[in-house]
């Protein structure tokens, strides 16, 4: 990579979560409550669900965790160690220590709150062909406090950053923690990446995502988030270009620099929604038996963006970089990869 990139440039927030991840069948699905395509939180009447993915479909334990997948693949794209800071809170035991290992070898500075409340964070993943429904038993990562970010050494690596990166995820966590690093992007000049996350969090955390998003320079979704956070705000509009259009004007708190919208749409093209400009970027469709698990598609798309963005690179070569990140995740189980990335401007 031909720029300098900097340690620790770019910071994230979000819930560390292990992945617990089988192929079940419509049955199972059912007999939770859940739909094929969806993200949620876990109630009571999930908890028997992580034990029975264990046991009966011989699940996989990956790594997981929306924001730190993507700084995951961010670090494998860069290829440089370090460049990329995570924080967020995992219990003191087997769980967090793999989440722990896992992170660093892939390159990400994780600097964990741990919590001896809970246990750590993990998340069923139900794949059913080519959707995958999302449940996930915060646990410990719901322990994360903004007084982890107060600390001096915390605030020295948040001073050093020039991206903050958090998804929607973290709006049910610590509020004021999204508030503290989006205020102080906003008073530092620094760029604040947000993610819609999923559709629960725009009908049901509104008021924490609506006092966010005045300091997001750069907005992520896909298109059932985009639906979801239409409908939550009394939108009419069904298209995804007009209602990117109506994200972009919303209420800004940094003016002078216009708010950036990007949508995914599975196969379908990636929308850059920008002040005066619509661009679509055409994804190459994989055919159904080159999918493994669409598991950490989206969030290894954001990974492919930020490891050019934070390189100043233009947004049309983040995009194609996202969408290439994606297609390899895409290709294997879970949001893992391996080998030298060989991804071309
Ligand atoms: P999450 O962000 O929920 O979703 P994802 O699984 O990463 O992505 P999706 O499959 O939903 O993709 P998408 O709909 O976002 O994007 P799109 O389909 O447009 O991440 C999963 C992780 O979330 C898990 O690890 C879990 O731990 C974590 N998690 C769950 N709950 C959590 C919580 N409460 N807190 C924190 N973490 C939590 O696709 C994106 C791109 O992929 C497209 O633009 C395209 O480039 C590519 N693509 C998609 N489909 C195709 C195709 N058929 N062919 C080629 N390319 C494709
Ligand atoms: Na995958």
């Amino acid at each position: 990579m031909s720029e300098e990139i900097k340690p620790g440039v770019l910071v994230g927030c979000g819930n560390p979560l292990l992945d617990i991840s089988a192929t079940v069948d419509e049955h199972f699905l059912q007999k939770y409550g859940l739909k094929p395509n969806d993200a949620i939180l876990a109630e009571e009447k999930h908890m028997p669900l992580y034990k029975d993915l264990v046991e009966k479909y011989n699940a996989d334990y990956i790594a997981g965790g929306s924001v730190q997948n993507s700084l995951r693949v961010c670090q494998w794209i860069l290829q440089k160690p370090n460049t990329a800071i995570f924080f967020g809170c995992i219990g003191q035991d087997k769980y967090g220590e793999i989440l722990d290992e896992r992170a660093r070898s892939n390159g990400v500075d994780v600097h964990y709150q741990r919590t001896n409340e809970a246990p750590t964070g993990t998340c069923g993943v139900l794949i059913t062909g080519t959707h995958r429904s999302l449940c996930a038993n915060l646990a410990a990562a719901n322990h994360f406090t903004i007084d982890h970010l107060l600390t001096p050494d915390k605030q020295k690596l948040i001073d050093n950053a020039e991206f903050f990166y958090i998804s929607g995820f973290f709006l049910t966590v610590s509020p004021p923690s999204i508030q503290h690093i989006a205020q102080h992007a906003h008073k530092h000049k620094r760029t604040f990446l947000m993610n819609l996350s999923a559709p629960f969090l725009s009908q049901f955390f509104t008021e924490p995502l609506m006092a966010a998003l005045p300091y997001v320079d750069i907005l992520f979704g896909n298109e059932l988030e985009a639906e979801a956070f239409a409908a939550a705000q009394g939108w009419e509009e069904k298209d995804m270009k007009e209602i990117g259009k109506k994200m972009l004007a919303l209420p800004k708190q940094n003016a002078d620099r216009t708010r950036i919208v990007v949508l995914t749409q599975g196969h379908l093209p990636v929308l850059l929604i920008q002040e005066h400009t619509i661009e679509e970027f055409p994804v190459e469709r994989l055919e159904p038996d080159e999918i493994v698990d669409t598991n950490g598609a989206g969030d290894a798309f954001v990974g492919g963006f930020l490891a050019q963005y934070i390189q100043k690179k233009s947004l049309g070569v983040c995009i194609r970089s996202g969408i290439w990140a994606a297609r390899q995740i895409i290709k294997r189980s879970g949001c893992t990869f391996e080998g030298t990335p060989d991804f071309n401007e």
